[in-house]
């Protein structure tokens, strides 16, 4: 069975107190409301890794990095690698969020090297994809994601891959307030499931974690969280506000099997 999740992107957000004030309440809400059925996520900016992982004494509660060099050293100016984001703590990275791929440029297979590294260093990826609007009103949403899929995961083993999440963020929700319906988020999600079951087998499609991103808020989790292959939400906006995001996690551990 797979992993549900709770992950919070804080994106280009919050300075150091105002993340430490995150950390420490979400922290003291996860020991006072001990969760048995999610695993909490923090993905802070890259400076504020060492603090959020000192932090976060919650052994429900990492950390993540919110992206990664494929690079294991050198001179790479301005890039974090694998192992400095193990070294700082955190135990999971973002790949190929939409925002890297469309303001930075991060194409399929500088995407699919970074996967290899945070698995071949022990990190736990959280590998995103996601279509454009005009994509799905041309009818590409699937074969985009499919695409994206392939490009990604192909090279993995059947052993490797429960340790990747998943993350589906269609890009014309994310940040728009305008969220996928919970019909729309998990047809494709299931799709997601059926193509991992093809690739790999039945076994690895039911163990990968699928995460839905995209305008995920208080008001619209029960019902997106309650879909059978939503196995968690990767939440931006909602989850830089301790109030908001405590919500959603007991939301989640309510409704998250
Ligand atoms: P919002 O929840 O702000 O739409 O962001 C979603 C997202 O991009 C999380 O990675």
């Amino acid at each position: 069975m797979s992993r549900k999740i709770i992950a919070g992107n804080w994106k280009m957000n919050l300075h150091l107190k105002e993340g430490a004030d995150l950390i420490s309440a979400t922290n003291s809400y996860l020991n006072q409301n001990p969760v048995e059925h999610i695993d909490v996520v923090v993905a802070p900016p890259a400076y504020q890794l060492v603090q959020s992982s000192q932090l976060s004494g919650n052994v429900k509660l990492s950390v993540s990095a919110q992206n990664m060099a494929a690079q294991d050293n050198g001179a790479f100016t301005g890039e974090l690698s694998a192992s400095m984001v193990k070294d700082a703590g955190a135990e999971l990275v973002i790949i190929g969020h939409s925002e890297r791929r469309e303001i930075f440029g991060e194409q399929d297979d500088l995407l699919k090297q970074k996967l290899h590294k945070a698995i071949d260093s022990g990190l736990y990826p959280i590998f995103c994809v996601g279509e454009s609007l005009e994509q799905r009103k041309n009818g590409e949403h699937f074969k985009h994601i499919e695409n994206q899929l392939k490009a990604g995961l192909s090279d993995f083993s059947s052993e490797q891959l429960p340790n990747i999440i998943v993350a589906y963020e269609p890009i014309w929700a994310i940040g728009t307030g305008e969220t996928a319906s919970p019909e729309q988020a998990q047809e494709m999600h299931a799709f997601i499931r059926k193509f991992l079951g093809s690739h790999f087998s039945a076994a690895v499609a039911d163990e990968v974690s699928i995460l839905y991103g995209g305008s995920v808020k208080p008001g619209n989790a029960k019902d997106l969280f309650g879909q059978p292959d939503i196995d968690g939400g990767l939440i931006g906006g909602a989850s830089i506000k301790a109030e908001s995001f405590i919500e959603l996690i007991k939301i989640g551990e309510e409704v998250l099997r």
